[in-house]
């Protein structure tokens, strides 16, 4: 356990950064998050102080924002409890719309890197852990995805995480002292074994597990699996669940490794195992009992067969794998969506610690 940092965490309120704080509270870290709420609500942080019986000091604002950050920064400097590192979530993630509004992804999620980076360097902060995605490698030339593999991204979402990866390698290379690792997440579900938090998107999912949830507790009619005639061993799509919990481990892992080593690193989070989509309903079906009406539908624009990650490098460097199976995916998710049928509106079983603003 390291006592004395503090972390700054963007976009915490979010799918994998509430679920990260409860690790880095755990592991005995204070967190100070900023989040705009724009796919969140501060009500997440109630619960991850409830769950960690610890405060959660937050901030609502932009990373773009860049006096904000001059101002968080500098308080924190002021109590004596200065940002150590900082682990960058906050950032916008459908694939669909990025196609649709590129300059608000290349805004959102580059711009808002930027302006971050620069007051980090101002004050002096040298260590940042970025959410990265599998979708930077794009179409596989092989599988599975090793780190090396060509960074090809298909959309304008998968275009701003190379960037602002490509930008981070740049800044190694001019700053020696800075440790930039980016982990690029495979395919995150389930939710924490409390039930307590989870994914809770606010319009119609755009990915798989949440849709299977929203369907098995009645709020849409049935899962449209796109495609049947891929070449994998049953013609749907293939790939890289990993528990979400597995994930906000990961991030522990590579908060050490930057204390020890600079430059920029990245490393796939995955669990190593393909799943195809009627195996992942199959496995909910029967872990949880629940029906999944099911129909099929015509392939996805811009969805490859299969995906899966080469999760060695991890393992070997960051002494980090992925522990949980997909059943317990499945149990752990549809805890919460059974219990949270309107996710976060849904009241919480005991009443919440409330973790305080900062500002
Ligand atoms: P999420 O939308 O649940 O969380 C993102 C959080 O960032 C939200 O709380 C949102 O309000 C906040 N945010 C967005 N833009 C902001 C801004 N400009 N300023 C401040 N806050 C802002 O998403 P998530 O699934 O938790 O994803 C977290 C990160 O992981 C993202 O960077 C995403 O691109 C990446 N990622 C996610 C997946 C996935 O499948 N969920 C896969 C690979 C990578
Ligand atoms: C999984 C499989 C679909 C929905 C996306 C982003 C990626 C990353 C994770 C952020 C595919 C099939 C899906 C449905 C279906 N996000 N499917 N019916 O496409 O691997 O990755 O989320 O970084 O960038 O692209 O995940 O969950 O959307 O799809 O049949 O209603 O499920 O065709 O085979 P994907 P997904």
């Amino acid at each position: 356990m390291s006592q004395g940092e503090t972390l700054l965490v963007t976009g915490g309120a979010g799918y994998i950064g509430s679920h990260t704080l409860v690790e880095l509270l755990a592991a005995g870290h204070a967190v100070l998050v900023l989040d705009n709420f724009s796919n969140s609500c501060a009500a997440v942080l109630d619960r991850v102080a409830e769950l960690s019986g610890r405060e959660v000091p937050w901030v609502e604002g932009d990373v773009r924002d860049t006096s904000l950050l001059q101002k968080v920064f500098a308080e924190q400097e002021q109590r004596g409890t200065p940002i150590t590192a900082v682990l960058h979530f906050a950032a916008l993630k459908a694939v669909g719309e990025s196609v649709a509004e590129p300059l608000r992804y290349y805004d959102n999620n580059v711009a808002g890197t930027l302006s971050l980076l620069s007051v980090m360097q101002q004050f002096k902060v040298l260590r940042f852990v970025f959410s990265s995605s599998a979708t930077v490698y794009g179409e596989p030339t092989a599988l599975p995805y090793v780190e090396d593999h060509q960074i090809a991204p298909t959309n304008p979402y998968g275009h701003s995480k190379a960037m602002v990866e490509q930008l981070l390698r740049d800044l190694c290379q001019a700053r020696e002292q800075f440790t930039a690792i980016t982990l690029r997440y495979f395919n995150p579900i389930g939710a924490h074994p409390s039930g307590l938090l989870g994914e809770d998107p606010h319009d119609v999912p755009n990915n798989l597990f949440p849709f299977i949830t929203k369907v098995a507790v009645g709020q849409l009619p049935a899962l449209q699996i796109f495609g049947n005639d891929y070449e994998t061993p049953d013609g749907t799509g293939v790939r890289d669940y990993i528990h979400v919990v597995d994930l906000a481990q990961g991030h522990l892992a590579a908060l050490d490794y930057g204390r020890k080593q600079s430059g920029f690193h990245a490393f796939n989070l995955g669990t190593g195992r393909g799943t195809s989509v009627l195996e992942l309903v199959a496995a909910f079906e029967r872990v949880t009992g629940a029906a999944v009406p099911r129909q099929w539908a015509a392939r996805r624009p811009g969805d490859i067969a299969a995906a899966w990650a080469d999760p060695s490098l991890a393992r070997e460097v960051l002494s980090w794998q992925a522990r949980h199976t997909i059943d317990d995916m499945c149990a752990d998710g549809w805890r919460w969506q059974s219990q949270h049928p309107d996710g976060y509106r849904t009241a919480s079983p005991s009443a919440p610690v409330r973790g305080d603003p900062a500002t």
